[in-house]
């Protein structure tokens, strides 16, 4: 029976400390997040684990990390379990989809129709029971509390530096929705609209994304096309996404199929009469790609601007918090903030689903029990840190040569190198949580040649040319570079590099002249600022470049995966903590090779 605070009794009474374990299990990003007494103590995607980018699969060794042999809590410590679903909306969602327009609508029961979940979505509470049982062994479980996936992604406003805000939520799909709006105060969220499921702006930005041949979660590599684009398919595209009064939008279901095909067949015949055949992933992109992508990408933003345009207008709000994997479009972020009376723009690190076990955990704490907030996120290293005997054992393993540093001498020795044009592996502390690498599993560059992204691209990362690179500044000299004066630690929006700095680094500048800045401040992360810090004293530059420590694969998690990253690729140096390496002997290498093609 629930005590005060709807805790169990021992909990209430025995301990200190709240613990609220959020999970995902059957949708994509599963993974965990652990909240003590309202606070992250860790978040971990089972993907940086199990080496399967966007894994659905139960997240077996990010538990483990926290509850198993080597653990450091025990699952009979957690009050409570919440997921980022309400089975009630999304049984009446899904399945409501389901016989829509039957028999078309069938097809939604296909899996190739949805990929980015399993059926065992419809029943996750039962679905994590049976894996904890299996995992852990047959115990009294905490409560599962469902928690709705907007709910979810709203609640990071509970984390974010504002008082109150407009909270805007916009994804592939919810259990309720695609996109939805709500006002945050304190510890409160309330729910002021939302749109409908097949109204949405992800699952669009997706299925296009697919037309032009590029695969589920490559729709970052579509933002980056569209700035090579122009505006031939400006009117045409403005069919497929209509803007509605009161900043509503309405997709136009004459041209999409996905309401009762999803991805197996999401456009009707009438979309490739207008815009083309589906281009197959080995096909070159054209003049023609470039522009369904521009069109793509204006009319999101256009979509994004009506609606926050109208939420300012009602909700008179300064401050706005974007969540759902639509706000990893750090074009339409900087445009939001650019062009609308919002003040402040502020995306957390795990917009996407990344976050919905951190926020399932966040709303629980704040909504339901009614806890005050005292926690502001400002860093993302809550992932899993790795001791230097880990971090030896690893390189002794690899048969590398090292050198154990100081810290002062280590950053003047990486600035001296990064200034040398060296291309630096950089692993330090916890890592990021989030989809994005911001300062502890990076691969840092100087920006100040063009050549320097070719360069990476191509004994790196082997990834599209016209992908820009991300710099990262030091925070008191960021509205010196860039047309931009607020922090972004998590790398969220794109401004414009200044006119007068371009020259400066013009590896960090994409075609269109913008820059999908991180900003870094000492407190947050001392080590990594300090090796900028160090640079810009080499070079009168406080800007390099920074790009995700992982070679087509997820971000590397531990040290192991740091130095076969390292050996795989052609980086210059590598530095893991303390220990500074630049041996590549040939068999370290050759081992290497054979240890990740066996893993494949
Ligand atoms: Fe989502």
């Amino acid at each position: 029976m629930p005590a005060r605070d709807g805790l169990p009794h021992d909990a209430a009474r025995n301990r200190a400390r709240v613990n609220i374990l959020g999970l995902v299990y059957t949708s994509h990003d599963s993974g965990l997040a652990l909240l003590s007494d309202g606070k992250p103590n860790v978040i971990l995607e089972e993907e940086r684990f199990n080496r399967i980018k966007h894994t659905l699969k139960y997240p077996r060794m990010a538990l483990d990390t926290v509850f198993g042999p080597g653990g450091f809590m025990r699952l009979d410590d957690i009050d409570v379990i919440t997921c980022p679903w309400n089975m009630k909306r999304i049984r009446r969602a899904l399945l409501g989809a389901v016989f829509s327009q039957v028999p078309a609508s069938l097809n939604l029961l296909r899996h190739e129709a949805h990929r980015t979940h399993t059926i065992g979505l419809l029943n996750v509470p039962n679905r994590l029971k049976l894996g904890l049982w299996h995992q852990f062994g047959l115990r009294r479980l905490p409560p599962i509390v469902q928690v709705g996936h907007h709910e979810s992604h709203a609640a990071v406003f509970f984390v974010s530096p504002f008082e109150e805000a407009t909270v805007l939520v916009a994804d592939g799909y919810g259990d309720d929705g695609a996109t939805s709006a709500w006002t945050g105060r304190g510890n409160r969220l309330q729910r002021r609209w939302s749109d409908p499921m097949f109204d949405s702006l992800g699952m669009l930005y997706t299925c296009v994304s697919e037309h032009l041949g590029f695969p589920y979660f490559q729709e970052g590599t579509v933002m980056a096309l569209a700035a090579m684009g122009g505006p031939t398919y400006k009117d045409k595209f403005s069919e497929l996404i209509r803007l509605l009064p009161q900043g509503r939008i309405e997709v136009n279901k004459e041209l999409i199929n996905y309401p009762t095909h999803g991805l197996i067949e999401p456009f009707k015949p009438r979309f490739y009469e207008v815009f083309g055949p589906r281009r197959k992933s080995n096909e070159p992109l054209t003049a023609h790609h470039h522009d369904i992508a521009w069109a793509l990408q204006h009319w999101t933003e256009e979509a994004l601007l009506h609606m926050t345009r109208e939420l300012y207008r009602v909700h008179k709000s300064k401050n706005l918090v974007i969540s759902g994997g639509v706000a990893l479009n750090c074009v339409a972020n900087a445009r939001i903030l650019r062009e609308t009376d919002f003040e402040r723009v502020w995306v957390p690190p795990v917009a996407s689903d990344t976050g919905v076990c951190f926020g399932s955990a966040l709303y629980h704490w704040h909504q339901t029990l009614g806890n005050k907030r005292d926690f502001e996120l400002t860093h993302a290293f809550y992932g899993k840190a790795y001791s230097d005997q880990e971090i030896v054992q690893a390189l002794n393993e690899a048969g590398l040569a090292y050198e154990r540093m100081e810290e002062g001498a280590l950053l003047k020795r990486v600035a001296q190198d990064l200034a040398d044009m060296k291309i630096v592996g950089w692993f330090q502390g916890r890592a990021e949580i989030g989809p994005r690498a911001l300062g502890n599993r990076s691969i840092l560059s100087s920006a100040t040649t063009n050549k320097m992204k070719d360069l990476i691209n191509a004994r790196i990362k082997h990834r599209e040319a016209f992908r820009p690179f991300a710099p990262v500044v030091l925070i008191e000299r960021l509205e010196e570079f860039f047309e931009y004066a607020h922090p972004d630690p998590f790398m969220t929006v794109a401004p414009m590099i200044r006119k007068d700095k371009v020259a400066q680094i013009p590896a960090a500048a994409h075609v269109d002249g913008t820059g999908r800045i991180q900003t870094i401040d000492r407190k947050a992360n001392p080590r990594y600022y300090g090796v900028i810090e160090e640079y810009a004293k080499l070079t009168g530059i406080p800007v390099i470049l920074n790009t995700s420590f992982n070679r087509q694969e997820p971000v590397v998690n531990g040290p192991a995966e740091a130095i076969s990253c390292y050996l795989r690729t052609d980086m210059d140096r590598l530095v893991l903590g303390d220990y500074y390496i630049m041996d590549r002997n040939e068999a370290a290498i050759s081992r290497a090779f054979q240890k990740f093609k066996k893993a494949a």
